[in-house]
């Protein structure tokens, strides 16, 4: 689904239109999109542009233009399994200083795979999340994270990326959660939209990116099962 988002996305698309294809491939292809009716989610799919952290709710009136960052984050049921991962995109041009922080979110998730092993703490993966982070001088948002997930979208445990290592869950074999760290460009304070009570912003307005991927731990490492 995300490959074909990527072959698609582009200036003049509205959110919602990301939201159709979500949906109608989603579908076809056998799965149900998660998000939809989740907790009241209204669409199938999260789109978050810019200064939005998480939850971005698809809009006929959002339409992407030139420079802008936005993650899709799209999560399928495929029979009675779920699966969960996220990308950024940039649009047309954009500038150095986004680029930088979009490529720093999706390191941000490669250190703290290389930090999964079996028999290790969830903390041990966190710090090398934010460890990275901040030395690129970003901030990880601290209230919104991971979680486990297989038989539920969201299950035990909740997974943080600011903890420290050696604390937190134990990584055992068969356990399966989400390295998803939301990197924001300025301050790590986020507020919630009164509106439509989804949609999470940077306090500070600066831009946030997000990758995501869905980890299997194993008897002797993890292995990637979405992303
Ligand atoms: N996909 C998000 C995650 O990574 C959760 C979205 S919940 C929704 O955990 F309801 F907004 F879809
Ligand atoms: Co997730």
């Amino acid at each position: 689904m995300l490959d074909y988002v990527a072959e698609h996305i582009k200036a003049g698309v509205s959110t919602e239109e990301i939201n159709r294809w979500v949906h109608e491939v989603t579908t076809k292809m056998g799965g149900i999109p998660a998000p939809l009716n989740y907790e009241g989610f209204p669409k199938s799919v999260c789109t978050s542009l810019n200064n939005e952290v998480c939850h971005g709710i698809p809009s006929e009136d959002i339409i992407l233009k030139d420079g802008d960052i936005i993650n899709v984050d799209v999560s399928t049921n495929l029979n009675g399994y779920y699966s969960d991962s996220s990308r950024m995109f940039c649009i047309g041009e954009v500038s150095e200083d986004k680029k930088r922080l979009v490529s720093a979110a999706k390191q941000a998730v490669e250190e703290g795979l290389k930090a999964v092993k079996p028999w290790g703490f969830l903390g041990d993966m966190a710090q090398a999340v934010n460890d990275y982070v901040k030395s690129q001088g970003y901030s990880v948002v601290r209230e919104v994270g991971g979680h486990g997930i297989g038989l539920e979208f969201h299950e035990d445990p909740w997974v943080s990326y600011v903890t420290e290592k050696g604390t937190e869950m134990l990584m055992v074999p068969g356990l399966c959660f989400t390295i998803e760290p939301m990197i924001n460009m300025g301050r790590p304070e986020i507020y919630t939209d009164e509106e439509n009570g989804w949609t999470i912003y940077t306090k500070d307005g600066t831009p946030s990116a997000q990758w995501e991927i869905q980890v299997l731990v194993t008897e002797d490492g993890c292995e990637v099962i979405s992303y």
